[in-house]
């Protein structure tokens, strides 16, 4: 009997065009290509293996099959089909498996990883390159390598459904605490705010009577400060009520600019505490967008007062500017201030609820998520950008109600 030829090296094979056997069996390939249309998707490496080789086997009962799978992991699986009478001796040369057979054709399934498919014989005509056989093998390995392929990327894209599936299920969860954190303040909210309107009420009443007979500084200071810590716990609690429920206004037209004056008012006194100067830039004053005015009120109200904060030691510009979009759509506002600006690995958390760095008490973090959600549901949009010590700028993004006719063109 005569003895093996050594097999040819298998990435020599793998890089060397093949003729396609002229003699291909019709019946051949459509077997095959009924096979790659079957395979299951999500069958693992192994069983694609074994299919693949139990099908190609039954074509050429007379060869021996084999297939050497890298997995991800680092992993090999090797699985055989034998013809009647051979031996595997895999493991004596890793890159036969078939090495006491007189011929190994060994094929790579082009992975990047060096996945071969095998086909052993002792038939000399069967191992020409010009055999239905080798032909079979060629065509069995573009079958195998494509099945492999997409088997991985369906498990890759289930792993990819799986970690999308556990955040939109933690997000839920947050979501569901959030709102029963919401029931259960609006209740206490309730009820503290009888009491700390009093106390701001009557601290206020007594510092002017105080003040008015001339009596001790120090008091009136305390005075001023009871009344000044009761107002913070009321702007607290209605900020947690206000982010807890919908609100049930009516959206409607809203003439934004009146808006941001309006709100520009409610922060003078943070203004002048910090020393900001304000600058206004508006277009068109007569635009309206459509919304509920208080919502919007609120959105600018916290903006400036972050702005303030963020200029808090040596004051600063705090600029407000108003543009149409190109199509006419939405009028975006720009609030600019030339305050401390935000780190990079900060501006990424902003927006979400109880996040604040106000460390002195001032913050609750609740003034951007609101600010969000508010012009998210006016169908607008928010961003932030930054530069550390120069300042950062806020665009809001608002649908117009329609534009004014002194605005069309
Ligand atoms: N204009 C700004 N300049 C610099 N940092 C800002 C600015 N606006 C927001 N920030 C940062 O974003 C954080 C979150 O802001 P947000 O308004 O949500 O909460 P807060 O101002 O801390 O508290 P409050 O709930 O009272 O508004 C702030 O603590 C601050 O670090
Ligand atoms: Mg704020």
């Amino acid at each position: 009997m005569s003895r093996p030829k050594p097999a040819a090296d298998p990435s020599a094979i793998a890089s060397r065009p093949r003729p396609v056997a002229v003699a291909e069996d019709s019946r051949i390939l459509a077997s095959l290509l009924e096979l790659s249309t079957s395979l299951p998707i999500d069958l693992d490496a192994r069983a694609i293996a074994q299919t693949t080789l139990a099908h190609l086997h039954a074509l050429a009962p007379q060869c021996a099959l084999g297939a050497c799978i890298a997995l991800p992991d680092g992993e090999q699986v090797v699985e055989v089909c034998l013809s009647a009478g051979a031996a595997s001796e895999t493991g004596r040369d890793p890159t036969r498996l078939f090495p006491s057979m007189a011929h190994e054709t060994i094929i790579s399934l082009e992975d990047g990883a060096g996945s071969t498919l095998h086909m052993g014989t002792d038939d000399d005509a069967l191992a020409e390159e010009t055999s239905t056989t080798a032909a079979l093998a060629q065509r069995g390995a573009t079958v195998l390598a494509s099945a492999l392929a997409r088997a991985a990327k369906f498990q890759a894209a289930q792993g990819n459904v799986t970690d999308e599936v556990s955040r939109l299920k933690a997000q839920m969860i947050q979501a569901e605490k959030l709102s029963s954190l919401g029931q259960i303040v609006a209740g206490v909210v309730h009820e503290l705010n009888n009491p700390l309107t009093s106390i701001v009420a009557y601290s206020d009443y007594l510092k002017k009577k105080v003040q008015s007979k001339g009596g001790d500084l120090e008091d009136i200071e305390r005075l001023r400060r009871i009344g000044e810590a009761a107002e913070r716990i009321l702007k607290f609690a209605r900020d947690l009520i206000a982010y807890a429920r919908p609100s049930r206004e009516i959206p409607g037209p809203v003439p934004v600019h009146e808006i941001i004056d309006k709100a520009l008012v409610f922060c003078e006194h943070e203004f002048s505490g910090s020393s900001v100067e304000v600058s206004r830039a508006f277009a068109d004053r007569a635009i309206q967008v459509r919304g509920v005015p208080g919502q919007l009120t609120q959105v600018f109200v916290n903006l400036f007062t972050n702005a303030s904060h963020a200029m808090d030691e040596e004051g600063g510009q705090l600029s407000i500017e108003t543009e149409l979009s190109a199509s006419a759509e939405t009028l975006r506002v720009n609030v600019t201030d030339s305050g401390r600006g935000i780190p990079p690995e900060v501006l990424g958390r902003i927006f979400e609820p109880f996040y604040s760095t106000k460390t002195d008490g001032r913050g609750t973090g609740l003034g951007l998520a609101i600010v969000r959600d508010i012009v998210t549901a006016h169908g607008g949009r928010l961003s932030a950008s930054s530069s550390l010590g120069v300042g950062s700028t806020f665009n809001v993004e608002l649908p117009l109600v329609a534009l004014p006719p002194s605005s069309r063109k």
